[in-house]
């Protein structure tokens, strides 16, 4: 009769293994009955109340942590349960608790990576507190403001701590959760029952399954609006299930559960807090931030220097030329195709001349059948015995792109790093390559683990919900021996720590800022890299996904992120891959790339329109990267986000919440592209008490909606001063000839008429930049008819100001430069009534000290 009452929404799945059925429910001790609704996956067999499976032995506390212990009380299910389990609840601030659930008496597998600060940091007023019942296990985390309790493990049954799964569920104070990922989904989490997995996984992205990247973490809004940020560090294969209840349920198989709460209470605070923890964001080169252009088997060097070429006769701004897996000789890392690609160190010395940039594919397997002593990848990887090792404890052999086989270098061996140095800088020697892209890092595998049979029998008491019956489907046997962990523990940070391997070594080499881009990631991943969300399809509904897939690697703490633009699956069109460039003309990461058999996308190659409307894009991008680049320096030193959802501005606004086909980019600025095939225009959405204007100078509306055109994707928010540059007018353009143009100022006043912003400026390419304070960082406020500069530091030149631009203005009469009136030739204005826009310029304004500008 206890089993009578239940609510569906209170049900927590005790049989979560297919072939569920009444006899194996009851014999666990669980209640089973059909469901009132059907259809989702709402189990049949559910935990009753009271299902402790360990009951509380003792505790101790401190101002700093409580120690929890436990002991079994009852079978799970599942073999080997701990017999004594042990929680720690660690202050680490006021705002970060740490929570690790594991077994007390037999060491388990914790990750690597990312590096956590391990030093319990200042406490001095917790915005939270941890209650624990000693009559039950599970705790609760309480807000302390407003007693709201965020994350409730009391009372819900089916904690499972065992060798080979570990499972808790969690009442959530909020069904508006975002994150958890790396999958194609909407970016706010469906919550009716949805059953996911996460395990790294080489798959072109589709919805509901498991991709390249792990991240355990999620946003919770709370009703008032309070945010709050909850990540499990856990690196083996897990599913995640929600509920409406609402509620969660972690099921990963191995290593400990290791939890961090981040209250907020505001989203920002949350990233920030986040990123504190796994590291914050790497700061990119300024020429990162160019636009890239790349393709699967150009073939040649002639192609490739063509396509170069064309696209730059078009104007289209362009930074930095790629090739891929095909610049290689047989696919072979570290090699190149001096047949095919005759040439190509005198053509990356050329882009260089040029301003331009170039960047190489390395894939992480090397070829383990080329000729012994013709090989150095293979035999000093031998040499050094860093391979990735199989039961038998020789390599472990798979295949990739390389001929006949492929063995992995194992990038949790201390030596590893040091190997890659080596490979690198042979390579390097060779053509001066100036970033690395690491593809297949999940690690992918063409033939499931290895030889059909030699790997251990997976044989999981629980199998996570990949589509595959097999985790080493595509990937390396789980019973893979890594540096002191099988494969199983390590197979979602390998991606992970082949990024850091690859970022240190091409910051030894190149002695400057490192640009690596990786396809596998795990949490942290933004510190060493950024990310494209691989193998998507030329189509609509692709190029919509982009969106919330930036949202979520912004949330991740990845803000170097972009889709393939116009598609890297199958032939884009003309109207699509036009769109595309509208669109990815923004992203942080903009690069069009497209697969081996797909037709030609470059923009130069797919005529007129494509190429008309890619030019101007990218020429409002490049205008803009003073701003984008101050918004990656803040990513990188508070944590901020370059790229976030709109309700981070109302998080109290749950309208908000599902608006994910249009972004913001910084505190300032919005982007809405035109998605929908045929439509000439779209309907963007609009928050906030400020007024929105475009580009250039059109009123928009203050809450509401307006019609934008194509050349309307963005668009300004009352209350900022933003940086830019024009980019030259004449011949190619790139970031390293605009970076030197003239900055002008646009101002966009608030109703109040205030607007601040700010610049940070540096040489764009040194490594410590910020540190050795070689830097310059400029503030901008303006208060009523006021504009003036603080300079916040100053040890590195910045181009001096030519322009101001100021929005909405009723009218002008006469401009005041530095008290002085503005008169030729140091200063002239217009103002223009119709517009409501003030143009000052012909100034040559130094922002080494401050300035004051006033109009009346
Ligand atoms: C993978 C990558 C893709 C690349 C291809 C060849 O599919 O995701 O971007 O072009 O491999 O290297």
């Amino acid at each position: 009769e206890v089993c009578a009452k239940f609510d569906d929404n209170m049900r927590f799945d005790c049989f979560p293994q297919a072939n569920a059925n009444e006899n194996d429910c009851i014999k666990r001790g669980c209640c089973w009955g059909v469901p009132d609704h059907r259809g989702a996956n709402i189990p049949y067999c559910f935990y009753p109340p009271q299902y402790d499976t360990f009951k509380f032995l003792n505790m101790t506390e401190d101002k700093h942590s409580i120690t929890v212990y436990y002991e079994k009380a009852r079978p799970s299910g599942y073999p080997d349960d701990f017999e004594i389990a042990r929680i720690d609840f660690k202050y680490l601030s006021d705002d970060t608790l740490q929570i690790k659930i594991y077994d007390a008496e037999n060491k388990r597998y914790e990750p690597p990576l990312p590096e956590i600060a391990a030093v319990p940091r200042s406490v001095n007023a917790l915005k939270y507190r941890v209650q624990i019942k000693t009559s039950s296990v599970g705790f609760k985390i309480i807000r302390n403001s407003n007693n709201i309790t965020i994350f409730d493990t009391q009372d819900v049954g089916g904690l499972i701590l065992s060798d080979k799964l570990l499972q808790i569920s969690a009442i959530l104070p909020t069904d508006h959760i975002f994150g958890l990922g790396e999958r194609r989904a909407r970016f706010k989490v469906d919550m009716d029952w949805e059953i996911f997995a996460l395990y790294n996984r080489d798959r072109a992205p589709i919805e509901y399954q498991n991709l390249y990247g792990t991240h355990p973490f999620f946003l919770g809004m709370e009703p008032d609006g309070n945010s709050y940020g909850v990540f499990l560090l856990n690196s083996n294969a897990m599913d995640i299930i929600t509920q409406p209840t609402p509620a969660i349920t972690y099921r990963a198989i191995g290593g400990v559960l290791q939890f961090f709460v981040m209250t907020g209470p505001t989203p920002r605070a949350v990233s920030s807090q986040y990123t504190a923890l796994v590291g914050r964001p790497f700061l990119p080169p300024y020429w990162a931030l160019g636009f890239h252009l790349c393709k699967f088997n150009y073939l040649s060097l002639n192609t490739t220097r063509e396509v170069w070429k064309s696209n730059r006769d078009a104007g289209i701004p362009f930074d930095v030329q790629w090739n891929d897996i095909d610049y290689m000789k047989n696919a072979n890392d570290f090699t190149y195709d001096e047949h095919n690609y005759k040439g190509l160190p005198e053509f990356v010395d050329e882009l260089h001349r040029e301003g331009m940039h170039y960047v190489v594919i390395l894939d992480p397997g090397v070829s383990a059948s080329e000729k012994p002593g013709t090989y150095p990848p293979y035999d000093r990887g031998i040499e050094m015995n860093i391979f990735v090792r199989n039961s038998t404890d020789q390599p472990f052999i798979g295949k990739v792109w390389n001929r006949v086989s492929t063995a992995f270098p194992d990038f949790t061996h201390p030596n590893a790093t040091q190997y890659w140095l080596e490979m690198m800088t042979s390579l390097h020697s060779k053509i001066k390559y100036d970033g690395a892209w690491i593809d297949m890092n999940e690690p992918s595998n063409m033939i499931d683990g290895i030889k059909e049979g030699e790997c251990a029998d997976e044989r999981l008491p629980y199998k996570p919900h990949t589509p595959e019956q097999l985790l080493r489907s595509h990937s390396l046997c789980l019973d893979a021996r890594h540096y002191g962990a099988p494969h199983a523990d390590v197979h979602d940070v390998y991606g992970l720590a082949e990024a850091r391997s690859t970022h240190a070594a091409l910051m030894e080499i190149r002695g400057k800022r490192p640009f690596v881009i990786s396809r596998s990631t795990f949490s942290g991943a933004g510190r060493y890299a950024g990310h494209w969300s691989g193998d998507n399809y030329s189509g609509w509904k692709d190029m919509l996904m982009s969106i919330p897939e930036l949202l979520h690697f912004g949330l991740f703490g990845v803000p170097m992120m972009g889709a393939d633009i116009c598609g890297f699956r199958g032939n884009t069109t003309v109207e699509l891959c036009k769109r595309w460039m509208q669109l990815g003309a923004f992203y942080p990461f903009s690069r069009n790339h497209n697969s081996d058999s797909s037709s030609p996308q470059d923009p130069a190659s797919l005529g007129p329109a494509v190429v008309s409307a890619s030019r101007a894009a990218l020429r409002t991008r490049y205008r803009l990267l003073p701003y984008y680049y101050t918004l990656f320096y803040r990513a990188h030193l508070y944590g901020e986000q370059v790229v976030m959802p709109l309700f981070y501005d109302e998080p109290e606004n749950k309208l908000l919440y599902d608006i994910d086909e249009q972004f913001m980019l910084g505190p300032h600025m919005m982007v809405t592209p035109i998605l929908h095939e045929g439509a000439n225009t779209t309907i963007a959405v609009f928050h906030g008490k400020q007024p929105w204007f475009t580009l250039a100078g059109r009123y928009l509306t203050t809450t509401g909606t307006a019609e934008m055109d194509e050349n309307e994707t963005v668009s300004l928010k009352g209350g900022s001063i933003i940086p830019l540059q024009e980019p030259p007018a004449h011949g190619p353009v790139s970031t390293t000839n605009t970076r030197s143009m003239p900055l002008q100022l646009l101002v966009v006043p608030a109703h109040q008429g205030s607007a601040m912003g700010q610049l940070y400026w540096d040489d764009g390419d040194s490594i410590n930049s910020y540190d050795e304070k070689k830097y310059s960082h400029i503030e901008f406020t303006l208060e009523r008819n006021v504009l003036q500069s603080q300079v916040v530091w100053w040890g590195y030149g910045v181009p001096s100001v030519n322009s101001v631009t100021v929005f909405n203005q009723t009218s002008v009469i006469s401009v005041y430069l530095n008290n002085k009136s503005c008169e030729k030739p140091n200063c002239q204005f217009t103002y223009i009534e119709k517009t409501k826009v003030l143009h000052i310029h012909n100034m040559n304004l130094p922002l080494g000290k401050p300035f004051e500008i006033q109009w009346l």
